[in-house]
This record gives C-alpha cells, structure tokens and sequence, in this order.
C-alpha cells in the first residue's frame, strides 16, 4: 500500500485522482467505470471539487455507476442525516448521474439480510468496482466495518462501536442517543474485491489509525489495516493525519519534502519501511 501525504486540499486531490481515473477508462453504457463511494465530514470537499469539475465540463458521469458503502439503519431516506440524502445534497442533485446507476443499501429494508445479498449482486452484476473510494473512522474502521471485523466479512448488518456513536454524534446535535446503533455496510471483504482502492484520512483524529497503517502487518482491531493486503490501495492523508508516524516513517516523508518541496504530494509505501 503506498502512503501519500499531501498539503494541497485533499478533497482536491482525490477528486482530480477519480476524475483521471474515470477518463482514462473511457466509460460507455456497455462498460460503465463501477465507483464505489463514502459519506462523512472527510469527503465533503472531494464532492465539492467532483461538482466543480463537472459543472466546468470536465468529469461526465453519464456511464458511471456508483455503490455506496454504507447507511444507518432506521433513518428515512429523507432524513438530513441519512447516507441517501448526503449523497443527494453533496453529489446526485448536482451531476448527470443516472438515478438507476446510483446504489446505496436501504436502511429500512424489512429484510436486512436479503437487502445486503441484494446489494452484493448488483455489484457483481455490475461486473465489481473499479475504484472504491473510502474515508477511515478514528478506531480505523472502513465503511461501517469495526474494530474485530474479520478481513473476509460481505455486506451486512453491522453494529456501531461505542467510540464511532460518539464521533458521529456532532452530526445529531452532539446527542449520541440520537445517532442509530446499527446500519447496514459493506464487508472489509466487498471493500477489498475492488480493483483499486483509495481512502481519504485527515487531521489528527485519524493519525493513530494512519500510524497504525504504516507498522508492519495487519491487525484486526484497525479495519484499515485490510487494505495492505490489496495490490492497488492508496492512502492520502494530511500531515495532521501523519503526526504520529513512527520516527523511521517520519524521516523518510521529511527526506522526501526536503528534495521536493514544491511537490504536490509525497509517497511513502508500506513495503519499504
Ligand atoms: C463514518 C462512515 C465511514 C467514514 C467515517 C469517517 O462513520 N461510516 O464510512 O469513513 O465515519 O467519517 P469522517 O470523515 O466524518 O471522519
């Protein structure tokens, strides 16, 4: 997994990152780029900067096909919190997405079960992601898939963890009695069938979890660590998010911002340290 740090605005970045991705693989309505999505305060101005573009002519989404990773269970879609209406306000309101090619699990489906093995045809039928693009909560999770979570889970009812209710409560008036306890979300499994995959982390809430990342190995208790495991996984991260890299890791980004220093990103890859 390669590491890169960057000081431009990494909504920015990623958005130009998807944008190329997209337009190298040259979509039609016979091959649609697969994009897997996220929702939280990371990737807001990755949706913003995705809306420029395309309001500037330069990101088409006609022959796109998008799945998103997770939603709460028991919020109506309406609901300004649910993941339906984020997506909505930061994203489908605003492009030239087709609705049927949008997909997000219902987290009011009567039948949880058979909503997630629903959503994981579509993928299939969707012939698999190409890019899943994903944020990391503060206890490392992807998607909804908590400390514990094995490496190979699918799509599935998942509890919150008692730390995520608390970090998303600033979403519910600062009420942790207010955000639901379980949704529906996507396995570390579904995350890693992607093609590639790129996750967003900044400031220094996610800094544990992107040192974590940067120590040899995987460990169950940081989803994130998942991601090692996969051939073409990116982490872009701020420096906040890289204040707790152990010193070797450290030295290594400072060597490479002192020959660089006009750069507009910098790489560390987890093989090498
Ligand atoms: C939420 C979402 C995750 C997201 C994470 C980070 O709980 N389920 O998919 O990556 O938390 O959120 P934020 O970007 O708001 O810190």
């Amino acid at each position: 997994m390669r590491l890169v740090v960057t000081n431009i605005n990494l909504g920015l970045w990623a958005a130009a990152y998807i944008k190329e991705k997209i337009s190298a693989f040259s979509p039609s309505p016979e091959k649609p780029f697969v994009l897997g999505l996220p929702t939280g305060g990371t990737v807001v101005d990755m949706y913003a900067n995705l809306r420029l573009f395309h309001k500037a002519g330069l990101l088409d989404f006609k022959n796109v096909v998008t799945f998103n990773m997770d939603e709460y269970v028991g919020l109506p879609h309406d609901h300004p919190q649910s993941y339906h209406s984020y997506m909505r306000r930061h994203l489908f309101d605003e492009v030239n997405l087709l609705p049927e090619n949008t997909h997000i699990l219902n987290g009011e489906a009567p039948d949880p079960a058979a909503e997630c093995a629903a959503f994981e045809a579509a993928i299939a039928r969707a012939g698999g992601i190409d890019l899943f693009v994903g944020g990391v909560g503060r206890n490392g999770h992807i998607a909804f898939n908590e400390p514990g979570s094995a490496f190979n889970t699918r799509t599935r009812q998942v509890a919150l963890a008692p730390s995520t209710i608390q970090a998303n409560a600033r979403f519910f008036f600062n009420d942790e009695n207010r955000v639901p306890k379980t949704a529906l979300s996507v396995g570390i499994g579904t995350v890693t069938d992607a093609k590639e995959v790129l996750f967003l982390a900044s400031g220094d809430k996610k800094a544990q979890a992107v040192a974590r990342v940067m120590q040899p190995g995987q460990d169950i208790n940081c989803p994130l660590t998942a991601l090692k495991l996969h051939p073409h996984a990116t982490l872009l991260a701020d420096p906040q998010a890289c204040s707790q890299l152990t010193a070797p890791a450290q030295e290594k980004l400072a060597e490479q911002m002192a020959k660089s220093p006009n750069a507009t990103h910098w790489m560390l890859k987890t093989e090498e340290l």
